[in-house]
């Protein structure tokens, strides 16, 4: 039940929960340039953490965006290798003013610690680094070989990393993964999670008149990129959510029956989602599929913003010349971000309407992943999970997107165990985002019970 590392997390919890709080203190925002330094900073202070706590060969590997952290611990001869992978760097704070505490200033309220990136996901990276830290200082050993690797582009897209794996294998050469950045299907419910969608993420951009013109004097006349824009975007799906891209669907394969029937019997209460966790009138999206298949197995499309044209107050008669639109595309298993870019891509050039001119472009992609669950390592997990959680394990599949997990699969060979303690109302990429204190506590015993297992 308990171990020596357990005990050492829980006498040094406090210390643990004050070091989260000095990373959270670093703006490590991936998306912004200006932020740059703030992403690297993040990147020393896991290695000298790691470093500190006994890790070898820790170092950053510089990439074409933030920097990897390395480091590995590998004298556990005849035990199995494991890769740790998590990110640093986190999602911007806007809409700034709806924060109740400043998203980089860590503040504790009722059981929870506010602060972006809390959850998504340097807490969970922290609950890896503590978890190795107590089987390091209880054991002066690990029951297994450990490699760490980190990233700083995550909520980029991951290239960085993608590159570095698929060049390099033999450097992260392991025999399981261990990914925490998922999420608990509810409080208390010990969760792993066996599937993720893919995504392409693009912008649309319209082009009209030359340069932006007097809307009295030319409206009528000139075509209106917004209102392409719009038109484009309306045809991208119907009433029903359903995408209208000609052979979208075609690749798809969907779910078992078995992964179905267990889905149904998850506690799962659609007007709690609804009312909760997303605050509408009414859900929407394809008839004849669950809330969960919609999320979890079938392709969306979403609109993320349409900078352009005159946004300040007041009123300015223009006819802009150009428009602009974010676009993304979640996938699902079969389906391939070339691919689905293809058919999207040419299916815009067809449906924009006379006098503008249309550029789709691919700002990243990541393939969607399914992992395999006959396997030790998962039966270690779904073991270390019911010691600590005293229940049985769920399994569930997450709408997001992780990139690099496919890649562990097909670069690697890797099958990775999605080992997460976030909950649904996180919110995660939202204004106060948190972390449930238990959670942490209890996610690093997990942590720490499933590497004995796994090398046992
Ligand atoms: N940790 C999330 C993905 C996630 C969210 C997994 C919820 C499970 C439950 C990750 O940091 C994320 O936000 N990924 C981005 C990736 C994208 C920018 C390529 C996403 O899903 O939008
Ligand atoms: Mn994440
Ligand atoms: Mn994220």
């Amino acid at each position: 039940m308990s171990s020596p590392a357990v005990d050492f997390a829980t006498q040094n919890h406090p210390r643990f929960l004050n070091e989260l709080k000095d990373l959270l203190r670093i703006p490590s925002i991936s998306t912004l340039p200006e932020h740059k330094d703030d992403c690297r900073r993040a990147a020393e202070f896991l290695a000298s953490e790691l470093k500190r706590i006994g890790m070898e060969n820790v170092r950053l590997i510089d990439t074409s965006g933030h920097p990897l952290v390395y480091g590995d611990w590998l004298h556990a001869g005849g035990k199995p290798t494991v890769l740790i992978y998590g990110h640093y760097d986190v999602q911007p704070t806007d809409p700034i003013d709806e924060w109740l505490s400043p998203p980089f200033e860590p503040a504790e309220r009722n059981g929870n610690i506010y602060a972006r990136g809390a959850v998504d996901d340097k807490g969970q990276v922290w609950m890896q680094v503590k978890a190795l830290e107590a089987l390091l200082a209880s054991n002066k050993s690990l029951p297994l070989n450990v490699r760490v690797i980190f990233e700083g582009e995550e909520e980029v897209g991951g290239e960085g990393i993608a590159e570095y794996v698929a060049s390099k294998p033999a450097n992260l050469k392991s025999d399981f993964a261990l990914v925490s950045d998922t999420e608990l299907f509810a409080p208390g419910l010990p969760t792993l999670c066996v599937g993720l969608r893919g995504m392409i993420y693009t912008e649309l951009e319209v082009r009209g008149a030359k340069t932006d013109l007097h809307s009295g004097m030319y409206g009528g006349a000139a075509p209106n990129p917004f209102t392409a824009i719009a038109q484009i975007i309306a045809r991208l799906k119907d009433d029903n959510g359903h995408i209208l891209i000609p052979g979208f669907y075609d690749d798809i394969i969907p779910p078992s029956s078995e992964e179905l029937a267990a889905w149904k019997s998850l506690p799962f209460d659609e007007e709690h989602y609804r009312i909760s966790e997303v605050g509408s009138r009414q859900l929407v999206g394809e008839d004849g599929y669950s809330v969960l298949e919609r999320t979890w197995a079938r392709p969306t499309l979403d609109v993320h913003g349409i900078p352009g044209g005159f946004i300040g107050a007041g009123a300015k008669t223009v006819i802009p010349a150009k428009a602009v639109a974010k676009v993304s595309m979640r996938l699902v298993p079969g389906m391939t971000p070339a691919k689905a870019f293809a058919q999207y891509k040419s299916y815009v050039e067809k449906i924009a309407p006379a006098g503008v001119d249309v550029e789709v472009r691919l700002i990243h992609s990541g393939d969607p992943c399914l992992i395999p669950v006959n396997n030790k390592y998962i039966q270690a997990a779904t073991h270390a999970l019911h010691e600590v959680w005293g229940k049985d394990t769920v399994f569930i599949r997450s709408g997001g997107s992780i990139p690099i997990v496919g890649d562990f699969d097909r670069h690697l060979g890797l099958p990775s165990v999605m080992m997460g303690f976030g909950l649904p109302d996180d919110n995660i990429h939202a204004p106060n985002e948190k972390f449930s204190l238990q959670n942490f506590e209890l996610g690093i015993r997990s942590l720490i019970r499933f590497l004995e297992e796994a090398g046992r």
